[in-house]
């Protein structure tokens, strides 16, 4: 089954939770974001020194990473994993009941549901087997391309959705909270706890740069403009240039990262 098979039976799937209500908007919201996640994550593995079945993992997991959003939406009206359910964890439970991808081999299957139940960690802890490595951070690094877009365009609408900030909609203002800004500066993994203002979440997205696996994501977000991007919408205050300095010596100078 080629990649455009795959594609076809993805959308089929997410269209099948349309149901002519306002979730509609969310579903096809995850729909589209999965479609560009498939695309950063070819993107991803293009630059990258990874052999042709690797890459059609990656790609695959990719593709399937969110697909516990759609019965998220039809139960719980949600993407608040906390107010609802872990969707990594229904992602997994999703294919393994629609059999989705049937045709490939076992082993094979297993990779993409540990890579879909893998993409929403907080962080990866134990070092991966070396067959799950690529599938798990190529689809992670992908994702979050994605998220960084997808606020972006969020930040410079008109009329945000706040379901897509978690609820943290509101008046946009210069405030953010000082402990977020400090684990950000301190490279320590974000937490949704914390966060309470529209800006708390911009913080958290650029936090996720030291996160990010491959020199071939960076080399895309600077192809891209998303950190400058992300930084507009922040007050300019000392705090937050000294951040924009770290960060983009990080990512786009010195940085040595790679699987
Ligand atoms: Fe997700």
């Amino acid at each position: 089954m080629s990649l455009d098979l795959h594609v076809k039976a993805f959308t089929r799937y997410a269209d099948s939770y349309l149901t002519g209500d306002e979730k509609d908007e969310l579903v096809l919201l995850k729909r589209e974001h999965s479609l560009r996640v498939l695309e950063n994550a070819s993107a991803i593995v293009t630059g990258e020194p990874l052999d042709e079945d690797t890459a059609d993992l990656c790609r695959l997991s990719a593709l399937y990473h969110d697909i516990g959003r759609f019965p998220q939406i039809a139960t719980y009206g949600t993407f608040n994993d906390r107010e609802s359910a872990n969707h990594g964890r229904l992602g997994v439970l999703a294919l393994r009941e629609l059999g989705i991808p049937g045709h490939l081999p076992r082993r094979d299957q297993r990779i993409i549901r540990i890579a879909v139940g893998q993409h929403n960690l907080k962080t990866i802890r134990s070092p991966l087997p070396p067959h799950l490595t690529h599938p798990v951070h190529v689809v992670r690094d992908a994702d979050k391309l994605d998220i960084f877009k997808v606020m972006i365009d969020h930040f410079s609408s008109e009329s945000p959705n706040p379901l897509v900030t978690l609820g943290l909609g509101g008046e946009r203002s210069d405030e953010y909270t000082l402990d977020v800004y400090r684990s950000v500066m301190l490279r320590k993994e974000g937490d949704y706890a914390l966060l309470r203002h529209p800006n708390d979440f911009l913080l958290m997205l650029i936090g996720w740069i030291f996160t990010m696996r491959y020199s071939t994501t960076l080399d895309l977000i600077r192809r891209r403009n998303l950190l400058e991007d992300i930084f507009s919408f922040l007050p300019k205050d000392d705090r937050i240039r000294k951040l924009k300095e770290e960060v983009f010596a990080f990512a786009f100078y010195n940085h040595s990262v790679g699987p």
